[in-house]
C-alpha cells in the first residue's frame, strides 16, 4: 500500500470544497489515515516548496500558500499517488481534464485547489513534515472486510 499526501490550498478552504473534494477520494476507495487542518509558517512552506525555490512563482506561491487554513491529509491505498495525481489534474487549471478536481473547480496555475505528492520519495518527505508517526493511523475500513 501506498501512502501520499493531499493539501486542499487555502482558496479550496475559502470556497467551502473541503468536503466535496474529500468525497471524491473516499468515493474512489482511498482511505484516509491522517487528516488535519492548519494554517502554515512560512518556514513550513519554504521547506514543503524548496524544490521550487529561485522560480519566478516561489515568493508567491508561499505567500498564498500561507494566507489562510489548509487542509492535509494522508491518503492510502494502491497506486495512491499515481491515482491522486491523475484525480486532480493538470498543474495549469486552465488546462485541467474536466471531471479532475482542478478541471472541475479551478482556472489558475496560481489558484489550483489541491496539492498531491508527485512521487515516493517527494510523498515521504512531504508527510513526514506534516504529520508525525503516530498521527497516522492504521486501520481497517469496514468494506475491506465485511461490506459487499
Ligand atoms: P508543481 O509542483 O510544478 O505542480 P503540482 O502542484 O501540480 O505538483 O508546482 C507547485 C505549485 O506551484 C503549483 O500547484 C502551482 C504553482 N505554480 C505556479 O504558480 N506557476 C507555475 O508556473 C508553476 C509551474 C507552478
Amino acid at each position: 500500500m501506498e501512502r501520499t499526501l493531499i493539501i486542499i490550498k487555502p482558496e479550496g478552504v475559502q470556497r467551502g470544497l473541503i468536503g466535496q473534494i474529500l468525497a471524491r477520494f473516499e468515493q474512489r476507495g482511498l482511505k484516509f489515515v491522517g487528516l488535519k487542518m492548519l494554517q502554515m509558517s512560512p518556514a513550513l512552506a519554504e521547506e514543503h516548496y524548496a524544490v521550487h525555490k529561485g522560480k519566478p512563482f516561489y515568493t508567491g506561491l508561499v505567500k498564498h500558500i500561507t494566507s489562510g487554513p489548509v487542509v492535509v491529509g494522508v491518503v492510502e491505498g494502491r497506486g495512491a499517488i499515481k491515482m491522486v495525481r491523475t484525480m486532480m489534474g493538470a498543474t495549469n487549471a486552465a488546462e485541467a481534464a474536466p471531471g479532475t478536481i482542478r478541471g472541475d473547480f479551478a482556472l489558475e496555475i496560481g489558484y489550483n485547489i489541491i496539492h498531491g505528492s508527485d512521487g515516493p520519495e517527494t510523498a515521504a518527505r512531504e508527510i513526514s513534515l506534516f504529520f508525525k508517526p503516530e498521527e497516522l493511523l492504521d486501520y481497517r475500513l469496514a468494506s475491506e472486510s465485511w461490506l459487499y
